[in-house]
């Protein structure tokens, strides 16, 4: 691997911050609403601020702050789901830390549900034994904290925002961050910090079929794995089970959420059989793994590309209020699901594992912090409990900027990047199609069900795409985002060919 995608035309601009954010989801914009107004602080983003996984966020967030929960019951399902492999220093921090995030947002007018007596509304999602999981706007929570949060950023003095600006690459002296470089085909800039915040969410662009927007392409954890950091548990990918199923859908998929089981929805086959019933004591809300597999195994038996989800026993009134980006959705694609069956099918959701930090946000980097889902503190282990993934981002970016707020690395040196002297090819080099020879390996070969020779076979493939990657000039974003991708699948690939007993969301059948 090279250590530098591009640094053949670098603008030494002068621009310098105490913190640099990368990324712009809820783990990005609550770390620099908490950082000290003392520390200047720079907000980067990939596009603009509606375009991240937490915009898209249905479900909710979970904690324990209902009558009769205790952080003890999530904290047990937290580390259920997680299949033994969970950090369990790191989940007593979320679940006890998790409930005064969750007041603050309150506090700075998230508007979250309430019910008729100005009592958060609280629902149940799979995994979990209590009702535990707050919302916004219904199924918008997402949406509803970045707007709220992109708010507050906006009128803090000491937040600069650069939307539209791409990460090529973390830039390091030995074992130190020193900055990044961002930029462009024509011109890279290096913006100084000696300390950098990855907040940049998952990579779910690396399979064909997927919930995450177009933007996660995994160009965090790429720059982390080039400047040295250490990934952890990076075979274990979530697949939501119910994506919903549209007939050679290209595009993103849209998530029905598991709040639709958690308010009743019931999975059916296609002959109208509930089957979860005799498979987990959870029935349809059992863990994710476990529901994905169950629909998989339904999908094989009745021939179909999709089981259903049905939610007919609520009415028009209730499902349109209480689901009301859902129901729109359902509406547009032919089906009233105060009616209709909704086909669904699983489809990757969500990354557990990532860039190795311990419980301040610390990698293996010093002055690289890592959050939210490119992150792995070890909350999830090897199966990521519903609506945890907000909470993370919460807790975990509040903690690295309070550490900030304590101990912020000075700027003191001018430091620049050794330039080096290979050239590379300038060939014509299909991007698009490259891409999706990628994401059809990884959905073939590491997807909900896996078994060695397959994904050894796609890994054989992966080191001949990046043999072709690494002699090439990579200076336009869709040449990085393709490296990125590759390197990212690859190590998927490579720890779950080492894992060989499944284990969570990582499901051998050999
Ligand atoms: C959902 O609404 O089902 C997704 C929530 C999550 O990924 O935690």
């Amino acid at each position: 691997m090279r250590r530098y995608l591009d640094i053949s035309n670098v603008n030494y601009s002068g621009k310098k911050f105490d913190v640099l954010i990368i990324g712009a989801g809820i783990a990005g914009l609550y770390a620099a609403l908490n950082l000290d107004a003392k520390l200047s602080c720079c907000l980067i983003t990939k596009e603009s601020i509606d375009i991240s996984s937490s915009w898209l966020a249905q479900g909710g967030i979970a904690a324990a702050i209902s009558e009769g929960d205790l952080p003890q019951y999530h904290f047990d399902d937290t580390i259920a789901a997680g299949a033994g492999l969970v950090n369990e220093e790191a989940v007593r921090i979320l679940v006890e830390e998790g409930p005064e995030d969750i007041m603050r947002l309150k506090s700075w007018e998230v508007p979250f549900d309430l019910d008729d007596e100005g009592e958060l509304m609280i629902t149940r999602e799979g995994g979990h034994r209590r009702r535990r999981i707050v919302h916004a706007h219904g199924d918008g929570t997402g949406r509803e904290t970045i707007k709220a949060l992109a708010r507050l950023v906006a009128e803090k003095e000491n937040i600069t925002f650069l939307p539209n600006t791409f990460l090529f690459d973390l830039v390091t002296k030995g074992q130190k961050v020193k900055g990044i470089l961002i930029g462009d085909k024509n011109k890279k800039e290096f913006i100084r910090s000696n300390n950098v915040i990855l907040c940049t969410g998952g990579s779910g662009q690396i399979y064909l079929h997927t919930t995450n927007p177009g933007i996660a392409t995994g160009d965090g954890l790429g720059a982390a794995l080039r400047a040295g950091a250490k990934l952890q548990d990076m075979e274990f990918v979530q697949f939501h089970p119910t994506g919903l199923y549209i007939e050679n859908n290209k595009g993103r998929s849209f998530l029905i959420s598991e709040a639709v089981r958690g308010e009743g929805g019931i999975l059916r086959n296609i002959r109208g059989e509930a089957f979860m019933e005799n498979k987990h004591e959870l029935k349809d809300l059992a863990p994710r793994d476990v529901v994905a597999r169950c629909i998989l195994a339904e999908m094989n038996n009745t021939k179909s590309k999709f089981v259903y989800l049905d939610i007919t026993k609520k009415s028009k009134e209730y499902l349109s209020k209480r689901f009301p980006t859902i129901y729109g959705e359902c509406l547009n694609q032919g089906y009233d699901m105060s009616k209709d069956y909704i086909p669904v099918c699983p489809v990757q959701h969500y990354m557990m594992g990532g860039i190795k930090t311990d419980l301040q946000g610390r990698t293996n980097i010093i002055g690289l912090f890592a959050c939210g889902e490119v992150a792995n503190t070890g909350v999830h282990g090897a199966n990521r409990l519903a609506s945890n993934s907000i909470l993370e981002c919460l807790v975990y970016s509040r903690r690295i900027a309070q550490y900030l707020n304590s101990d912020c690395r000075d700027l003191i040196d001018e430091y620049r990047i050794d330039k080096s002297k290979k050239e590379y090819e300038k060939d014509h080099f299909d991007v698009n199609k490259e891409k999706i020879i990628l994401k059809e390996l990884m959905t073939k070969n590491a997807g909900v069900v896996r078994n060695r020779a397959n994904m050894e076979k796609a890994l054989i493939k992966l080191e001949k795409m990046k043999d072709k990657l690494i002699n090439l000039t990579i200076s336009s974003k869709e040449r990085a985002e393709l490296y990125n991708m590759c390197f990212v699948a690859m190590e998927i690939l490579k720890s779950a060919i080492k894992r060989k007993k499944s284990i969570g969301a990582h499901y051998r059948e050999d």
